[in-house]
């Protein structure tokens, strides 16, 4: 006679699975909150990644405060200096303005270096360079463990750093040192930000990063295996989004953002008073996305706002598209090859602009 074997042991031997009460049918969850609004009060969310007033990262720290939640972030120290300076001499407070005219608290901030994980990773160079001095803590666990000595629990973490020292490089070109260095800062930091926040954030909390679309398709120009720790990034989103929910109930998922001209993205190219690289690309973007608009850092933190309430209950290890739609198109319709070509729209339809008269 054939002995009956679970399923799930017959595929791993080791693991034994309780049985599990008969299913009732379940077609309703209470709504996490009374209405549809985004409610993060009473959360707690840690940014890594906010030096200024201009990036991905303010953006999300203004919704995740403008939905309640108390805030406080990771700041970089070779930028930590002039980002108080910033904060103290007002120069960011017309950006500290919420919607309903109130004026959002200034977040706590903690001094942080991603690509340090325990102490003992950090080399005397850096412990003596200038900006560090007189800093401690600002490794992973050290900041982890700060931020639950102060807060207790986390619900929102959000990854929104990235570092690539040889951008300007094609893959071609990067060296070992520089590869190792951009997965490093740019994605490994996540993980490592994962390992040392989970423990302490409440079941049902989300985990957030940034990424963007050079992780699966070529973007000339962002080299330095920028682009591979950005497939990283999603990669450990799906890998993590199974052991984090199985183990703690905790989501995780990443923004696929579009062009932004932030003080990181104005690094990767051009020089002082020239056209950079990120200009170029937002220019392209708006030249070909479906949607005729300009992209803003706060469509980022909306989403992220959204993706870390209650309203997400269900959604991890997903990557979500904010871009104007630029991901779905093959072809830039404003290439030189397709000088003289005479597309099929606007096209007349009820509603539409009217179609170009043909020269
Ligand atoms: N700007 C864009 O066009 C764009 C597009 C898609 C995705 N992104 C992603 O958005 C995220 C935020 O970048 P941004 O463009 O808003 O620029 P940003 O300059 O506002 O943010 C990058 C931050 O990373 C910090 N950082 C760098 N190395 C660090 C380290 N070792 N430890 C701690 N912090 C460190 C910087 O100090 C800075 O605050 C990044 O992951 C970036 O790749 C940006």
């Amino acid at each position: 006679m054939l002995a009956l074997v679970p399923l799930c042991s017959a595929f791993a031997p080791g693991l034994s699975v309780a049985p599990r009460a008969p299913r009732t049918a379940v077609h309703r969850a209470p709504v996490p909150e009374a209405s549809l609004g985004i409610d993060l009060k009473g959360k707690v969310a840690f940014v890594a990644g906010v030096a200024d007033s201009a990036g991905y990262g303010w953006a999300i720290v203004k919704a995740l405060s403008e939905a309640g939640a108390t805030v406080a972030v990771g700041t970089w120290p070779p930028v930590l200096a002039i980002f108080e300076k910033s904060l103290k001499s007002g120069k960011l407070d017309d950006d500290l303005i919420l919607s309903d005219g109130s004026k959002m608290a200034v977040p706590k901030i903690y001094p942080l270096d991603a690509v340090f994980d325990e102490p003992a990773d950090v080399p005397d160079d850096v412990k003596n360079n200038k900006r560090y001095a007189g800093l401690d803590g600002y490794t992973i666990s050290e900041v982890a463990a700060k931020v639950q000595a102060d807060y207790g629990k986390v619900d929102v973490l959000v990854h929104s750093l990235a570092n690539g020292p040889e951008v300007k490089r094609p893959l071609m070109q990067v060296s070992r040192n520089g590869y190792l260095a951009a997965a490093s800062a740019s994605s490994y930091s996540m993980v490592s930000l994962a390992q040392k926040f989970t423990p302490f954030m409440n079941k049902g909390g989300s985990i957030l990063s940034l990424s963007f679309v050079a992780a699966e398709r070529v973007v000339p120009g962002y080299g330095g295996g920028m682009s591979s720790a950005k497939a990283q990034l999603e990669s450990d989103t799906r890998v993590l989004a199974f052991e984090l929910g199985r183990a703690y109930g905790v989501r995780i998922n990443s923004i696929s953002a579009g062009a932004l001209k932030s003080r990181a993205a104005s690094a990767i190219g051009g020089a002082r008073g020239e056209k950079t690289y990120i200009e170029y690309c937002i220019d392209y973007a708006e030249a070909n996305s479906p949607l005729v608009r300009d992209l803003t850092a706060d469509d980022v933190g909306a989403t992220a706002a959204f993706l870390s309430s209650p309203l997400a209950a269900g959604i991890t290890g997903t990557i979500v598209y904010v871009d104007n739609g630029l991901q779905a198109m093959a072809a830039g319709i404003d290439a030189k090859s397709f000088d003289g070509y005479q597309f099929s729209y606007p096209f007349e339809m009820p509603g539409c602009p009217p179609a170009p008269v043909p020269e």
